[in-house]
């Protein structure tokens, strides 16, 4: 359980002259969940996108399982790990194939691309949806497609950039929950990214906070925040008033 799965060293990444990122050290051990924290603009994107390997770093290393990722090995380290982002980048064809698009190209056997997207679509309660076309569907529908498909490709390290944001409240909160729920079940690695610390109780006690490119603070929830953290249960409450009168 404690062994890193993922360390940056001397992380710089630079956009022409502008350093966005200036990260010292940082590292995921397997099986955390780890939720980075900070204002819009702190380099939380940027910094997801180059411990994905979507973004070369302009200095320093990534390493995987203690494994320094270099061009050649690049490729393999990627299809470890799955990104989530805030718009889900559906492609424009069924929710099966959207699921079952990345496993094809990873050459996962038919029968065994069948039972994962079986699996997966049940899991985030989309299985009804199998044969919508991705225009089709309402936001909270879209990104449970995108997390079944991040999913069904059974990463070591899922990355998740905001995932929830543009969502409406209750459809966001049954997403924390569930996300929170296979996390735990499957024992992935995750790093979320959220500007929205009222999420972070619902996933994880540890925080990392970005500003200005750099990592300020790692810790507890309680250590950052000097509050306990906290699922905001009085809301939810209210939302389920809330739904059984609709439904009644
Ligand atoms: N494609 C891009 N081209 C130029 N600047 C960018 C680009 N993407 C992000 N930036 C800049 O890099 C900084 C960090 O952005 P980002 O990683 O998206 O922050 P966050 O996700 O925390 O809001 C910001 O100042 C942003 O304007
Ligand atoms: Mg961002």
């Amino acid at each position: 359980m404690n062994d890193t799965i993922l360390e940056v060293h001397d992380l710089q990444f630079k956009r022409g002259n502008r350093e966005i990122l200036n990260i010292e050290r940082f590292s995921l051990q397997e099986g955390e969940t780890i939720a980075l924290i900070g204002p819009n603009g702190a380099g939380k994107s940027t910094f997801l996108q180059v411990m994905a390997l979507l973004l070369k770093p302009t200095r320093g290393t990534v390493a995987f399982r203690g494994v320094p990722v270099t061009s050649r090995n690049a490729l393999a380290i990627r299809r470890r790990m799955a990104v989530v982002f805030q718009e889900p980048l559906l492609l424009n064809t069924t929710v099966y194939d959207n699921v079952a698009t990345g496993l094809k190209l990873r050459g996962v056997p038919r029968e065994e691309i069948k039972k994962r997207v079986g699996r997966w679509l049940e899991l985030l309660d989309i299985a009804h949806l199998a044969g919508r076309r991705s225009h089709q569907l309402s936001g909270g529908e879209a990104q449970r497609v995108s997390l079944a498909r991040a999913f069904a490709l059974e990463p070591d390290v899922l990355f998740l950039d905001e995932p929830f944001s543009a969502l409406d409240f209750p459809t966001r909160l049954s997403l924390l929950n569930e996300l929170d729920r296979l996390l735990k079940e499957t024992g992935i690695t995750a790093v979320f990214v959220t500007h929205d610390f009222s999420e972070v109780p619902y996933l994880t006690d540890r925080v990392a906070v970005l500003k200005n490119g750099r990592l300020v603070k790692t810790g507890t929830f309680e250590e950052i925040f000097k509050v306990k953290p906290r699922r905001e249960n009085y809301i939810t409450s209210l939302y389920r008033v809330f739904e059984s009168d609709a439904a009644g």
